[in-house]
């Protein structure tokens, strides 16, 4: 086992059990990147307030990326007896420039870097999930538009309510991804402070430029508080809490899909290539994709609630308990990325079967709302006109009828305010036009609608 960077005052080397237990390097260095940019920030700073020279900096500089082009190709070798991303690195520098290596951890501590090392990751991978959330968005405009006119039953208490677009539906979609993108963005920006000089937690006896290294680092400032700096993690699990909300979303988008290509629905199509076979059934063609992702959900819960117990209790200031912070930090990221990669790419193949979505919406008296709001436009108080219809409805219901396919005659025996109009306002066409504001379903509304959203994403 190698020497230990903190072994001066150990009698002991350590048990080889609690060595593997308290490691964290099998998963925590995929932070290595972020952890050269912040040891190359922290070295730039000594070197502008003289703790380092411009000679041993530049060494440092060239030692850490002959590290980072080990680890890239592969030939770097991590040790378990070194612990995590960190001591592995500088023990490396060390190996390769000597001396001078041993003097980059001055004025910092691992509790300052590795905070530092999570926002800086956390918010390059809040950038590449920012632009597939956008992908998806503009796949679902794009079917919104293509699908403005094409008519399906809404639903409540998922039975038939009144006549939608699916357009219109595509786009009650887009709004909630919408606000999961902003609340995105409020991590990002609320994440984005620099803890380096916080060192252990008290701050650092060395003349040491806070901002100069936040800006290096792109950091819009150094945090306020050095306990505060080395011990928070809200950053993370405002991070969960909003992948939770986005899965939460994706979960209820994939249920529809799955209840739609069944083949009692068989309102859409998915394409083969994201479905999968029966190894016994032949006839099969399963939606494996909304399903997982459906069921993905599930894990990015459960890591929010452990980030959420994680941090439950702790005292001041850092605690090694937040070395647990990565592996659910990582597999949200991980999962909210495949996820959306997924929908982004298979959103715009999704086929509608508008003749079912149509069909469907002419059974189940989507238009009965229609008919009672036709009744007060003709001056009856609304109660009597939901009365009036709930007897046109049980009448069609015997006879297995919809509204729009009764005769005059026959629908007048019900009122007779009703007239030849009223067949303006039972169609489907009808009934969804007439909604025809900011907000409501008529494809002329959704066009505009779309464009909207599309201006919006387009600005961002
Ligand atoms: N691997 C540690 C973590 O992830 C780094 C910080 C450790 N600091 C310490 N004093 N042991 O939290």
């Amino acid at each position: 086992p190698s020497i230990k960077p903190w072994g001066g005052r150990f009698t002991e080397p350590t048990d080889q059990f609690v060595e593997r237990f308290t490691a964290s390097v099998s998963f925590d260095q995929r932070l290595y990147h972020h952890d050269i940019n912040g040891s190359l920030a922290h070295a730039a700073m000594l070197a502008k307030v003289g703790v380092l020279t411009t000679d041993e900096l530049s060494k440092i500089q060239e030692g850490l990326e002959e590290i980072r082009a080990e680890i890239l190709s592969g030939r770097f070798e991590w040790s378990v007896s070194l612990e995590d991303v960190h001591m592995n690195i500088e023990a490396r520098l060390t190996d390769k420039i000597g001396i001078t290596g041993k003097k980059l951890h001055t004025g910092r501590s691992r509790n300052d870097q590795v905070a530092t090392d999570i926002r800086l990751y956390l918010r390059d991978e809040l950038a590449l999930i920012v632009i597939e959330l956008s992908r998806l968005q503009q796949g679902l405009i794009t079917l919104a538009t293509r699908e403005a006119h094409t008519i399906m039953p809404g639903f409540t208490h998922l039975q038939t309510a009144q006549p939608v677009t699916f357009g219109h539906h595509m786009l009650a979609w887009n709004e909630m991804l919408e606000r999961d993108y902003s609340r995105f963005q409020d991590c990002a920006a609320r994440l984005n402070q620099c803890p380096l000089g916080a060192a252990a937690l008290a701050g650092t006896t060395y003349p040491i430029d806070r901002h100069y290294s936040a800006e290096l680092l792109g950091f819009d400032r150094p945090t306020e508080n050095s306990l505060d700096s080395v011990s928070d993690r809200d950053f993370a699990i405002e991070f969960a809490a909003a992948a939770s909300l986005l899965m939460t979303h994706m979960s209820r988008f994939s249920e529809e899909l799955v209840l739609w290509t069944s083949a009692q629905f068989k309102f859409i199509e998915l394409p083969d290539r994201f479905c999968t076979g029966s190894s016994i059934m032949p006839q099969k063609k399963n939606p494996d994709v909304p399903e997982l992702i459906r069921g993905k959900v599930g894990r990015v819960n459960g890591h929010l609630v452990s980030l959420l117990t994680l941090m439950k209790s702790q005292p001041l200031a850092y605690n090694k308990d937040n070395q647990e912070d990565k592996e659910p930090l990582f597999d949200i990221i991980d999962t909210v990325k495949d996820c959306l990669k997924a929908y982004a790419d298979m959103v715009p193949a999704i086929t509608v079967n508008a003749d079912v979505t149509r069909e469907a919406a002419m059974r189940g008296f989507s238009t009965a709302t229609d008919l009672a709001d036709y009744l007060v436009r003709k001056g009856l108080p609304f109660r009597d006109a939901h009365e009036v219809v709930g007897k046109s409805v049980a009448y069609g219901i015997a006879e297995n009828k919809d509204l729009s396919e009764m005769s005059l005659a026959e629908l007048q025996t019900f009122s007779t305010d009703i007239e030849q109009d009223v067949f303006d306002v039972l169609t489907l066409e009808g009934s969804v036009n007439a909604r025809d504001h900011i907000g409501g379903t008529a494809p002329k509304q959704v066009l505009a609608a779309a464009e909207r959203a599309l201006a919006r994403l387009n600005l961002r």
